[in-house]
């Protein structure tokens, strides 16, 4: 059984999340299973989430594809440059939408959702798909929420894939 421990309003939050993540994936290769455990994680000990999950880049398909993740079912697929996730692939970097009705071609896959932060996943200079967390609150996600996610998730990108 696993038992979060780590409390967001902890200064260390993000130091515990890391640990916790990778002893999560330690010893399991698959990809699937990983990225599954991975984002029910993350929604589970992110507050104000109404959705954490990945969308994974399908080469033959040339667009990103649902993956594993926890909320609402969302849109299946999406194209490079569209909506917060296809600009974080294309632009290969986080893109953090304080208010998701200001960013011009956003995806409403759940009503709920009014800020984003979409971490691309990079390994040897590519990019294998994004991870997207939503809140239904505005403003939701502040620097240190982007700039600690994009570290861990560049760590364990490395890991699961
Ligand atoms: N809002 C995203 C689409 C994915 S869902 O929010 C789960 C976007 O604009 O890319």
């Amino acid at each position: 059984m696993w038992v979060i421990q780590s409390n967001y309003s902890d200064p260390l939050f993000y130091v515990s999340l890391e640990k916790e993540l990778l002893s999560l994936i330690d010893g399991e290769k698959n990809l699937i299973a990983n990225l599954a455990n991975t984002a029910a994680w993350l929604y589970h000990s992110i507050p104000d989430l109404n959705w954490a999950g990945f969308y994974l880049w399908v080469d033959e398909d040339q667009e990103l594809v649902l993956g594993p993740f926890q909320g609402m079912p969302a849109c299946l697929r999406i194209k490079p440059g569209r909506g917060v996730c296809g600009s974080a692939l294309e632009k290969q970097r986080t893109i953090r939408v304080d208010d998701v009705h200001t960013f011009p071609g956003h995806i409403a896959c759940d009503s709920a959702s009014r800020s984003e932060l979409v971490i691309p996943l990079r390994k040897n200079g590519n990019v294998l798909g994004v991870l997207d967390l939503d809140s239904p609150l505005v403003g939701r996600f502040s620097l240190r929420d982007e700039i600690e996610l994009t570290r861990i998730l560049d760590v364990l990108t490395q890991k699961i894939f």
